[in-house]
């Protein structure tokens, strides 16, 4: 342990002496009452500290002491279904020991140490063991077994002593290796280090998200990133919330950095009702919350998101797939800005350190598909939020953070006044996995990559067709170009717009989602031979299976896709009949 003293108070950030020994990114127990703090930098006999808690009151000439050890994470058995701190506190005893508002200096420890787990050992004594080996698995909750892993940076390689299976605390020793070193059931992990893995793999299955215009459209992959910029009150977080919920990723780390509580609220509140559709579970069995808002301090929202991705490398490592949401980069970009302030660092570009980029790539590059220490494949998806001043992506926050994520889900102004959620636009955003997720998609269905395409290249259609509306008016425009125009809302009303607080619409499965497109477009190939031998448009817009078609979203549960065969025979019929109708037309 060594101590030092305050020289120096700048908001979060302390200046302390007598420090020099102690490493960068070292935790230190600032001032009396033990704030929890980390040494960012260290100059000439003056140790910089950022300091994790609220430190009004804190004076200078008090103790500052350091135990040597980074900031750390505890990894274990306990971790699901909790909400913590930027800090790994859990919100829910502190606020039992202290009330709504903390305390300064108050601790316990992240994960239960009382709580009894049931561990099935899988190895014994005398077995060799290599770092991130399975010793034996917890089921954590129902649908969560956990792998006890040898930690990464052991040593030992024998198994000297080793339990067999049993109930155990977090705090008991379940083996000790040759070297002396005991294994426990959960263990410790600085957060800015990222867990090792053996390799880096390809990415190829889609994290299907349940959203159609992700899933169909601009797809992420497991393992991917992802960013959903957009202005303030276009649907961030409720597209954050959706992909939580219905996404088929085995585990969330929901990180709320400097956003509302209430929305944390909304998911502590609305999580625990909701079911998982694949394992029949409760939502909150998969996920873990942490909850840096905006009241709670500027430090500690920094370092939140470290502490996410940490925990989701945890579990990636037991081979998982785990999707992180963090809400938003934009405020945590502003924490740095203002710690960075506060250093007195020289500022760049709308007064962000020079650092940002180096930042988020640290972060976004925490991602993906690996095979893990213990030979488990295991993935990673980040889905960033990032909220523009003004909408205007092209601040520092947007654009850097456009060079580090390959899927862009921009939210558009325009859509979000005229409801139209959720208000990702379909020009401007990208995905850059479609190709990787081809053979999964194709493997449902063979044309989804010229459905997409076909469907793409419609609206792209539509969007120069409504410059000309604008201008002209639609009257002057020829009926297989007024054919686009009437496709293109089916497609914008009955597959982009998706209603979160409808009961059927909330989630589609893959199949449903490529369905209602392919009928939409079947829709467009069948209509445009009707155009083409003349039948006017308003009679193929008139056709009743039109409506059917874009209420399939909301009328028709995912269990009950066999009736879109009774449509598509419908929609095949009607359009016949039209064409008949009009060939005797002709001929008479
Ligand atoms: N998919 C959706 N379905 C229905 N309503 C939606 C959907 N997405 C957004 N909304 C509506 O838009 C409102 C604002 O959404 P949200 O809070 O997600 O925006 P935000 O971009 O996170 O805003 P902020 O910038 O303030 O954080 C919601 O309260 C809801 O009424
Ligand atoms: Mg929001």
């Amino acid at each position: 342990m060594i101590e030092g003293k305050i020289t120096r108070i700048s908001g979060p950030i302390v200046m302390a002496s007598g420090l020099d020994n102690c490493g960068l990114y070292d935790v230190v127990d600032v001032g009396e009452s033990g704030l929890i703090g980390e040494i960012i930098r260290q100059n000439q006999g003056c140790a910089t500290i950022q300091v994790y808690e609220e430190d009004t009151g804190l004076r200078i000439g008090e103790k500052v002491k350091c135990s040597l050890r980074p900031l750390s994470v505890l990894l274990g058995p306990g971790l699901v279904g909790t909400i913590y701190d930027g800090i790994q506190r859990p919100l829910r005893e502190l606020s039992e020991k202290s009330g709504p508002f903390l305390l300064p200096g108050i601790r316990t420890s992240p994960i239960d140490e009382d709580r009894i787990w049931h561990f099935k050992a899988i190895l014994k004594e005398g077995d060799s063991i290599y770092p991130g080996e399975v010793l034996g698995t917890v089921q954590e909750t129902p649908s969560i077994l956990h792998k006890i892993m040898v930690p990464p940076n052991i040593k030992g390689k024998i198994l000297e002593k080793m339990t067999t299976s049993g109930d155990f605390t977090i705090k008991d020793v379940i083996a000790v290796t040759d070297l002396g070193e005991e294994i426990r059931l959960a263990h410790y992990w600085p957060c800015r280090v990222a867990r090792p893995f053996t390799t880096k793999l390809t990415m190829s299955e889609p994290l299907v998200t349940g959203q159609r215009i992700i899933d169909v459209f601009f797809p992420l992959s497991k393992g991917g990133t992802a960013a959903i910029p957009g202005g303030f009150g276009t649907g961030k977080t409720m597209t954050q919330h959706a992909i939580a919920k219905w996404c088929d990723a085995d585990l969330i780390v929901y990180i709320g950095c400097g956003e509302r509580g209430n929305e944390m609220t909304d998911v502590l509140t609305e999580f625990p009702k909701l079911i998982d559709p694949r394992t029949g579970r409760s939502l909150m069995e998969r996920t873990i919350l942490i909850a840096n808002t905006s009241n709670m301090p500027v430090a500690a929202r920094e370092v939140s998101l470290y502490s996410g991705v940490t925990l989701a490398e945890y579990y990636r490592d037991m081979g998982m797939d785990v999707a992180i949401m963090a809400d938003s980069t934009s405020r945590w970009a502003e924490a740095l800005r203002e710690l960075s302030g506060r250093m007195e660092e020289m500022p760049a570009e709308e007064g962000f350190p020079a650092y940002l980029p180096t930042r988020l790539a640290e972060f976004y590059e925490r991602a993906g598909r690996v095979s893990g220490l213990s030979g488990e494949t295991g993935s990673i998806s980040i889905i960033g939020a990032v909220s523009p001043p003004g909408g205007d992506f092209s601040e520092p926050v947007t654009q850097h953070t456009k060079r580090f994520i390959r899927c862009f889900w921009a939210l558009d102004r325009e859509l979000a006044n005229s409801r139209h959620y959720p208000a990702i636009g379909w020009i401007d955003s990208y995905s850059e996995y479609a190709d990787e997720v081809r053979a999964w998609w194709e493997h449902l269905d063979g044309d989804w990559y010229k459905i997409r395409e076909d469907a793409l290249n419609l609206l792209k259609k539509e969007q120069k067709l409504q410059q000309i509306v604008r201008l002209i008016g639609s009257d002057t425009l020829p009926d297989s170009e007024k054919l686009i125009l009437v496709v293109a809302e089916m497609i914008k009303n009955g597959f982009l717009q998706q209603n979160a607080f409808d009961k059927i619409d909330v989630f589609s499965v893959p199949k449903k989602e490529l369905e209602i497109l392919r009928l939409m477009m079947k829709f467009y190939d069948l209509g445009r031979s009707l155009v083409k031998s003349g039948v006017p448009l308003v009679k193929i817009a008139e056709c009743p299976v039109r409506n059917e078609i874009v209420k399939i979203k909301t009328t028709i549960p995912n269990e009950n896709l066999q009736v879109l065969q009774v449509i598509e025979a419908k929609l095949e019929t009607d359009f016949e009949n039209l064409g008949k109708i009009y060939k005797k037309g002709g001929e008479s």
